[in-house]
């Protein structure tokens, strides 16, 4: 059995066509970067055209290109336009990375109706949106190595937050919709996962960091003592969409720093303090 060694082999992303939603900035960026990296040729979509194109043409080569697509994953008209787009231009799709993704506070006793759409229409219809508009394209590679999405949901998904409530719901809904999806189109070779992001310090979340002290009480908040980056969710989400986890289907990958597991060191405990 030959082992390959080099970095840019081990995933075996050379060449394969991946689309990326909210590829424009933060994490879906980060993504675009790994897998532009790891030799695949890529499709960038996002409803900003002008950092879009940005992405594109600092990440795209001759050989591996990265086109920029123009678009509102909460539109099934564009997202069909975009899919024939890539298509044509680049083959059929491989890897479907769904991110794409808006936040809006308010309580859910007081969320305007507008705000609670708009999250449900960005970060879980139009998923389900995306995924269907690739869907074939995903199901033609079949007869050879199958096909790979990728949803970015969020620890939001499982842990409800106060003045986040549609979030929260929309992202809890990706992690079945992702389950769904994986059972449905199983039988066409087409895997699909779920990446859930603790906090990872991108322009969504960067006013939090401006106020003094947040940075310091989230990092206290992880494990691994520290806020996340975009590379962090962006080496997970390269891997699911590679066949280095073919046999990963249907699951969730928490990737919170150890953050999720803090739960019980919130509550007093007297007695058991550790000594320091
Ligand atoms: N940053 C975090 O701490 C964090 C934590 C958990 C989950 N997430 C999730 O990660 C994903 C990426 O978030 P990010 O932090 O990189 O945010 P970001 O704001 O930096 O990037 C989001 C991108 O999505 C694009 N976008 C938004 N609505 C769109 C639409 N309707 N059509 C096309 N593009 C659209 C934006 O233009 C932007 O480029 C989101 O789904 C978010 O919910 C982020």
């Amino acid at each position: 059995m030959t082992i390959e060694t080099g970095p840019a082999h081990w995933l075996r992303l050379q060449d394969r066509v991946c689309v990326v939603t909210g590829a424009a900035s933060g994490i879906g960026r980060a993504i675009a970067e790994v897998l532009a990296a790891q030799g695949a040729r890529l499709a960038l979509l996002d409803r900003n055209a002008q950092l879009l194109e940005d992405v594109a043409r600092q990440l795209g080569t001759h050989e591996r290109p990265a086109i920029a697509v123009p678009c509102d994953t909460a539109s099934e008209d564009q997202l069909q336009q975009a899919a024939l787009r890539v298509e044509r231009e680049l083959g059929a799709a491989q890897t479907l990375v769904n991110n794409a993704g808006v936040l809006r506070a308010g309580s859910l006793g007081a969320l305007a109706l507008d705000d609670w759409n708009l999250v449900l229409s960005v970060d879980l219809t139009g998923y389900w949106l995306t995924a269907r508009a690739f869907g074939a394209q995903l199901r033609a590679h079949r007869h050879n190595e199958g096909a790979s999405m990728v949803h970015v949901a969020s620890i939001a998904g499982h842990f409800p937050q106060s003045h986040s409530g549609a979030y929260s719901a929309a992202k809890a809904g990706v992690c079945l919709l992702s389950r769904q999806l994986a059972v449905e189109w199983g039988e066409d070779a087409v895997r699909s996962n779920v990446v859930c992001p603790g906090m990872i310090r991108t322009p969504l979340s960067a006013d939090f960091y401006a106020q003094p002290g947040v940075e310091q009480a989230r990092a206290a908040a992880t494990a691994s003592g520290r806020v996340g980056e975009p590379q962090d969710i962006a080496h997970v989400a390269a891997f699911l969409a590679s066949q280095r986890s073919a046999y990963v289907n249907a699951a969730e990958i928490l990737v919170d720093g150890g953050m999720s597991s803090k739960l019980m060191d919130m509550v007093p405990r007297p007695g058991f303090s550790p000594a320091r």
